[in-house]
């Protein structure tokens, strides 16, 4: 039996926001400000992610100046057209994040959807209010995984973290990457430091339309081991 949550945490709506916390791109408000408060207090909630030996060497780019994100989103389209043509996106252990699956797969019935949604982005991201790049010190491409993993790893659950604040808001994002082939471009443009590493691009705006709901995924079972890597 689990134990109850303690009387002032409300355990339902913790799990609803973990749980609906989307990808959105299609529902956001394109038109509407988002207060500079709310972001602010987002961000704020964010820093009470964990990092690496409390160096808390994170920073926020928020990009609202709309000469910027048009500039921003022409280096997103071409980084897409160069993911979707397969030019690039595949590790040098051959890992891609453009996988076909067989035609039973979860993975391949949603892909449609995914690949929509993403080409309405592509096409209307420099008409999203507001743009978010987490950011962390250091350049560790050429660490070893301890490294990598201590420098991401103290960034990303902020970044998550803020996108789940927002959420709690009513206020959609995305987790997005594809920005980042142009990393050093953009870095030039906002004058982040080029010893500072870019690690995602939220867009930010007012979710419109009903609730949302949590995704189908993967089974638990097919992707847990407990104690033994079986299969
Ligand atoms: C590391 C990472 C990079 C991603 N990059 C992009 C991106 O560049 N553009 C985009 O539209 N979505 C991007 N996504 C969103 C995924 O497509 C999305 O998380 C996935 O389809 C599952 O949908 P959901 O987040 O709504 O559950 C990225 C997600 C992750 C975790």
């Amino acid at each position: 039996m689990t134990t109850p949550p303690p009387a002032t945490f409300d355990l339902a709506s913790v799990d609803h926001v973990l749980k609906t916390t989307r990808s959105v791109r299609r529902r956001l408000d394109l038109d509407r400000p988002v207060p500079a408060t709310l972001i602010r207090e987002a961000l704020d909630i964010a820093l009470q992610a964990p990092t690496g030996a409390n160096t808390q060497t994170w920073r926020f780019m928020v990009i609202t100046d709309p000469v910027k994100r048009a500039k921003i989103a022409d280096y997103y389209r071409l980084a897409a057209e160069a993911y979707v043509g397969g030019k690039t996106g595949l590790s040098r252990t051959g890992v891609t994040m453009m996988r076909e699956y067989a035609s039973s797969d979860l993975r391949q019935q949603q892909r449609e959807a995914m690949m929509k949604s993403g080409g309405f982005l592509m096409e209307n991201l420099q008409r999203v209010p507001v743009m978010i790049i987490p950011c962390i010190e250091g350049r560790f491409e050429q660490d070893d995984v301890f490294t990598q993993a201590s420098m991401w790893g103290s960034i990303l659950p902020a970044t998550w973290s803020l996108m789940l604040a927002l959420r709690a808001r009513r206020i959609a994002s995305a987790w997005t990457t594809l920005h980042l082939l142009y990393e050093r471009e953009i870095s030039e443009m906002l004058g982040i430091p080029a010893d500072f590493t870019q690690a995602a691009l939220l867009p930010v705006a007012w979710l419109t339309g009903g609730d949302l709901k949590p995704a189908v995924r993967l089974p638990l079972e097919t992707v847990t081991y407990w104690d033994q890597w079986d299969g």
